[in-house]
């Protein structure tokens, strides 16, 4: 599905990215940890296209395409989904009329006419009952004062709607609270199937206590040190970033 081989990327004459090699396949979640400044969200940003940032050398391919020449839209339209694309508040454009843009875009990138209103609508009421979404919250404006909650259950959403291959969800937020961590873990564990993949980006290992990944890796100053399954998670929670400085180190 995605493929991330030897990457490298800078900012100015930083580099942030030493060579960061991941392999996600159909039907996983991968989790990726490690301490702030790290690197994690600005991998998300590279596997989405963002052009503030310079790949220097590797790759990133999507089910074998290359996605270097891609722009971030044209990316999201080949199904890569990442967190936090839309961050604006727009004002009298509702969270469902804005999906209904977005799906059609999509469409039409991919050759497809606009999705008939009633197969939309019969869409939008699958899915936002799938996810326990309510009329009134679909009716709202784009992330008009949202809550950290409704960010995400818009976020969620919006995964739900344009079946993204792969979805990265950065969960960069510190003040998540348990309600908001809920509502992320239970969308991706419903929306999870084997014909997409999910990589869930988190500082904390908490979220992992809701979203059971089948791989863990540790990114650390520009490098992925460590791979493993959900016990890692377990293993960072209890002995703290500093044992993979220490290691890292040595
Ligand atoms: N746009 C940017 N300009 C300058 N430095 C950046 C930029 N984005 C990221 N960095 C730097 O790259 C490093 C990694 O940042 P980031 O990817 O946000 O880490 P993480 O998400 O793991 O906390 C940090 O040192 C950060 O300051
Ligand atoms: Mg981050």
């Amino acid at each position: 599905m995605l493929s991330i081989k030897n990457l490298h990327a800078s900012i100015g004459d930083k580099e942030i990215l030493k060579g960061i090699n991941l392999e996600v396949k159909a039907g996983e979640i991968h989790a990726i940890m490690g301490p702030n400044g790290a690197g994690k969200s600005t991998l998300a940003s590279i596997i989405a296209g963002n052009e503030n940032y310079e790949v220097t050398e590797g790759e990133i391919s999507l089910e074998g395409e290359d996605l270097a020449e891609l722009a971030p839209d044209e990316r999201a339209h080949k199904g890569v989904f990442l967190s936090f694309q839309y961050p604006v508040e727009i004002p009298g454009v509702s969270v469902t009329n804005f999906m209904r843009t977005a799906i059609n875009e999509t469409r039409k990138a991919n050759g497809q006419d606009e999705m008939p209103a009633n197969e939309m609508l019969k869409l939008i009421r699958e899915k936002s009952e799938l996810l326990e979404i309510d009329r009134k919250f679909l009716s709202r404006s784009l992330n008009e004062g949202f809550s950290g909650g409704e960010k995400k259950r818009n976020e969620i959403f919006q995964m739900a709607m344009l079946e993204p291959k792969i979805a990265i969800l950065d969960e960069t937020d510190s003040g998540l609270d348990i309600d908001a961590l809920r509502i992320v873990a239970n969308g991706v564990n419903k929306l999870k199937s084997d014909k997409n993949a999910i990589v869930v980006i988190t500082h904390y290992q908490r979220l992992l206590d809701y979203i059971v990944p089948d791989f863990v890796h540790v990114l650390f100053n520009g490098k992925i040190v460590k791979s493993g399954g959900k016990e890692l998670a377990h293993e960072l929670e209890e002995k703290g970033y500093d044992w993979i400085k220490q290691e890292q180190e040595a």
